[in-house]
C-alpha cells in the first residue's frame, strides 16, 4: 500500500496542513470569475474546442497559479477588473502545458480523468494546446499593457525550454542536482514567478517589491515541483489523480533518485540503469527502488530541500505590510509542502 502525501514519507511534522480553500478565501469571488472567464474564452464556432475546454475546466485543478496572481494583485492594492483576466490567461497557459506534457509523457490520467490525448488523440491534442497558448496571448492583448504580454511570452518560452531541456536529459542517470533544479526552475517555477510578478505590476508596486514577489513565486514553484516529484513516489494514485511512478517510467531522474545514486552506490546504480536508462520497468524493480529510497532516507532529504525553497519563498515576503493576502501568501508554501494532490 502506497503512503499518501510527500510529508508522510519524510521527516515528522506536527502542524496541521493548511487547507487550500481556506488560503484562497480572500479571493474566492475572483476565482469564481476566473472559472467563468475560462469557459467564456474557450468559445469557438469549432464545437470541438469548447467541448474539450469545458472538459478541462470541469476536471478541476487546484488553480494555484491564478490564485497566486490574484493574491499578489490584492497585496499591491489592485482592485480593478483585469486581474481575473490575467488569472484566466495563466490558467490557459498552464492548461496548454499540461495537455502537451501528458502527451509527451504518455500519461493517461490527469485530475482523476482521462487525459486529452487519451480521449481525443494526439493530433487534436497538439492543436488544442497550440490554440490555448495563442488564445492566452490574445486575451492578454485585449488589455493595453505590452509589458505584461512580454512577461507572459518570456515565461511561456521558459517553460517550453524547460520541457525541451528535460527531454535532452531523459535516460541520463548521471544528471546532477544542479541540472535537475535548472529544469524545474524553467518548466515550473518561471510561471509561478510570473504570476506573482504580474500581481505586483497590476498593483503598481515599486520594482524592488515586484522582484521580491517574483522571487517568492520562483522559490514557491521550485518547492511545488520538488513535492510533485516526491508525490510521484509516495502518493495514493486515486488522491493524486495522475499516475504514480511516472517519472521513472518516463526515464526521468528526480531529486530522490539523484540523492540515492550519491548515497547507495552499486545496487542503486544497477537498478537505476535498468529502470531509467534502459526503461525496463517492472513492479519488482519499482518496489526495490522504493525500498532503497526509504532505507537511505533520500525522500526525507529531498523533502528537506523542498522545505528550504518554501522557507526562502516566505523570506521574500518580509517587509510587506500585514494583510489577509499576506497571510495567505505566507500559508501557501506550507500548503505546498503538505499537499497530497
Ligand atoms: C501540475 O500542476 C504540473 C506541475 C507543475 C507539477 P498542478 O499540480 O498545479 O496541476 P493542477 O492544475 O492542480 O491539476
Ligand atoms: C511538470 O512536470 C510539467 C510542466 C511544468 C508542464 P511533470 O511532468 O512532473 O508534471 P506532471 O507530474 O505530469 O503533472
Ligand atoms: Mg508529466
Ligand atoms: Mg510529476
Amino acid at each position: 500500500m502506497l503512503k499518501s502525501g510527500a510529508r508522510d514519507a519524510a521527516v515528522s511534522r506536527t502542524s496541521v496542513p493548511p487547507d487550500l480553500a481556506q488560503i484562497f478565501e480572500p479571493i474566492r469571488a475572483d476565482l469564481e470569475s476566473v472559472e467563468q472567464k475560462f469557459v467564456h474564452h474557450i468559445e469557438s464556432r469549432v464545437e470541438l474546442i469548447p467541448e474539450i475546454g469545458r472538459y478541462l475546466q470541469a476536471s478541476g485543478g487546484k488553480r494555484v497559479r491564478p490564485a497566486l496572481l490574484l493574491m499578489c494583485a490584492r497585496l499591491g492594492g489592485y482592485r480593478g477588473e483585469n486581474a481575473t483576466l490575467y488569472a484566466a490567461v495563466v490558467e490557459f497557459i498552464h492548461t496548454a502545458t499540461l495537455v502537451h506534457d501528458d502527451m509527451i509523457d504518455d500519461a493517461v490520467t490527469r485530475r482523476g480523468r482521462e487525459t486529452v490525448h487519451a480521449r481525443w488523440g494526439n493530433d487534436i491534442t497538439v492543436l488544442l494546446g497550440d490554440y490555448l497558448y495563442i488564445k492566452s496571448m490574445g486575451m492578454a492583448l485585449t488589455v493595453d499593457s505590452l509589458d505584461l504580454v512580454r512577461l507572459l511570452c518570456d515565461v511561456t518560452r521558459g517553460m517550453i525550454e524547460g520541457e525541451l531541456y528535460q527531454l535532452t536529459k531523459v535516460g541520463d542517470v548521471d544528471i546532477s542536482e544542479g541540472e535537475h533544479l535548472e529544469i524545474i526552475r524553467r518548466k515550473t517555477a518561471h510561471l509561478f514567478g510570473g504570476c506573482a510578478q504580474i500581481g505586483g505590476m497590476l498593483g503598481g508596486l515599486p520594482e524592488a517589491r515586484q522582484a521580491a514577489l517574483r522571487d517568492y513565486g520562483i522559490s514557491l514553484g521550485i518547492a511545488f515541483q520538488l513535492v510533485d516529484d516526491l508525490l510521484d513516489y509516495t502518493a495514493d494514485e486515486t488522491v493524486l489523480g495522475k499516475p504514480v511512478g511516472g517519472d521513472v517510467r518516463e526515464g526521468k531522474m528526480t531529486l530522490p533518485a539523484i540523492y540515492l545514486l550519491q548515497r547507495a552506490g552499486a545496487p542503486a546504480r544497477a537498478l537505476l540503469d535498468a529502470l531509467v536508462r534502459d526503461r525496463r520497468f517492472s513492479p519488482d524493480a519499482w518496489n526495490e527502488l522504493r525500498g532503497l529510497l526509504t532505507e537511505h532516507r533520500v525522500l526525507d532529504l529531498a523533502f528537506e530541500r523542498a522545505s528550504e525553497f518554501a522557507a526562502a519563498a516566505k523570506g521574500f515576503l518580509e517587509g510587506f505590510p500585514p494583510s489577509p493576502e499576506l497571510n495567505a501568501l505566507m500559508a501557501l508554501p506550507d500548503y505546498v509542502l503538505a499537499r497530497d494532490r
